[in-house]
């Protein structure tokens, strides 16, 4: 914790922006278990207090009771997170600052306490979640502007709220809106955690806006994991639409010497998932558990029914590769992961994005260099 934001830290508590019912989420195993305040509020205030990310949503509010929904649609996320990107986003008094994705309010109300309530706007796509928020904001004497509205637009000109000293997304985005760029001061920052449709994990991507407010550019700062934009989900591809039954048997055949490792890192925070999704655009992966050693991992291509499929087996030099469609994914993938290691394996801070109004575009050590 730096000395900034320490007093903002201790002077507003997390646990008053929390609902009495809610799915405090373990990193390790990937479960949520309801917690309830008013049957067990120690234990309610122990998870308020740690440094898991709460669930306080499932299923975009179509979902009752305790049992965790189907997908879930916000949450209070790691407090170590929330610091570390206050941290990025390097705010100053005097400052204006626009929030994607209220939540809960609670980084709302940190960045009001910082710079005053009357310098932050926040807006939420749920109607519910911006009136529980907007309401906890007020009842701890935060009153910021909570707007009930979809994020990708911004908060524009026409609010006369804009331009913004800084833009803070936190929830992840595939393609950031020019808007954000438009509604920007120049020097002003945009982060925003980013990635692509290879996976569900992001990167924080902290985009310093042009003199001429035409673009804006900047490295990605560390791994994160961020539920999407409403509008930008990661959709799991739905297997049996590529891979139909007896699929394998027509599909061309190889064989790859490398290694499963080498293919997925220590997981969703490694770099090399990230780095693969640069590389091999329109393909998402899917993981297999291991099975008796084996595991196989998937590829599906977006936009044309490619699939590929390899399968890892304890003890084998060589894993065997299945392949179908008009692209050969599994061959993108191993070039793409050649391309990796030639660039001396890069890590997330040698990767960059730059926004403008033709889109985005990611680069490695200068926006010069797309990937
Ligand atoms: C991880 S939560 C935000 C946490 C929040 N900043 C806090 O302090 O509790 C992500 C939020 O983004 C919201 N969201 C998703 N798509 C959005 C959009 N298009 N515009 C605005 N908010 C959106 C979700 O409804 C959810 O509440």
């Amino acid at each position: 914790m730096s000395p900034d934001w320490a007093k903002s830290f201790q002077d507003v508590p997390r646990s008053h922006f929390l609902p009495d019912v809610m799915w405090p989420h373990d990193m390790t195993t990937g479960l949520c278990v309801a917690v309830d305040k008013r049957q067990d509020p120690q234990a309610w205030q122990r998870y308020a207090d740690s440094d898991d990310p709460v669930v306080t949503q499932w299923d975009d509010g179509a979902h009752d009771g305790h049992e965790p929904g189907k997908v879930f649609s916000s949450s209070s996320s790691m407090p170590s997170l929330v610091f570390s990107m206050l941290a990025d986003l390097d705010v100053k008094p005097g400052q204006r600052v626009l929030e994607i994705g209220t939540g809960t309010g609670w980084n709302a109300a940190l960045l009001a306490h910082r710079l005053g309530a009357g310098s932050i706007v926040t807006v939420e796509v749920d109607g519910a979640v911006a009136a529980r928020a907007r309401e906890a904001l007020e009842r701890f004497g935060l009153p910021v502007e909570v707007v009930h509205g979809d994020g990708f637009l911004g908060y524009g000109a026409g609010a006369q709220r804009a331009p913004y000293d800084r833009v803070i997304a936190t929830c992840g985005l595939r393609k950031v809106p020019f808007a954000w760029v438009e509604q920007s001061s120049a020097g002003g920052v945009i982060l925003v955690p980013w990635g692509t449709c290879y996976g569900p994990g992001e990167a924080t991507a902290r985009l310093v806006v042009a003199e001429d407010r035409r673009s804006a550019s900047g490295p990605f700062t560390r791994p994160v994991g961020f539920m999407r934009m409403r509008s930008q989900r990661f959709v799991r591809p739905r297997h049996d639409e590529y891979v139909p039954a007896g699929a394998e048997e027509t599909a061309d055949t190889s064989f790859t010497t490398l290694r499963e490792a080498e293919l997925l890192g220590t997981g969703g925070f490694d770099v090399i998932g990230f780095a693969l999704g640069l590389r091999v655009p329109g393909v998402a992966h899917t993981v297999d558990r291991e099975r008796e050693g084996r595991r196989a991992v998937w590829f599906y291509g977006r936009s044309d029914r490619s699939w590929a499929v390899v399968v890892f087996r304890a003890g084998r030099e060589e894993a065997k590769v299945y392949q179908s469609g008009p692209r050969r994914l599994w061959d993108e993938v191993e070039a793409a992961r050649r391309w990796w290691v030639e660039q001396e394996r890069p890590s997330f801070n040698r990767f960059g994005l730059t926004v403008d109004a033709d889109g985005g575009r990611a680069w490695l050590d200068s926006p010069d260099n797309p990937v």
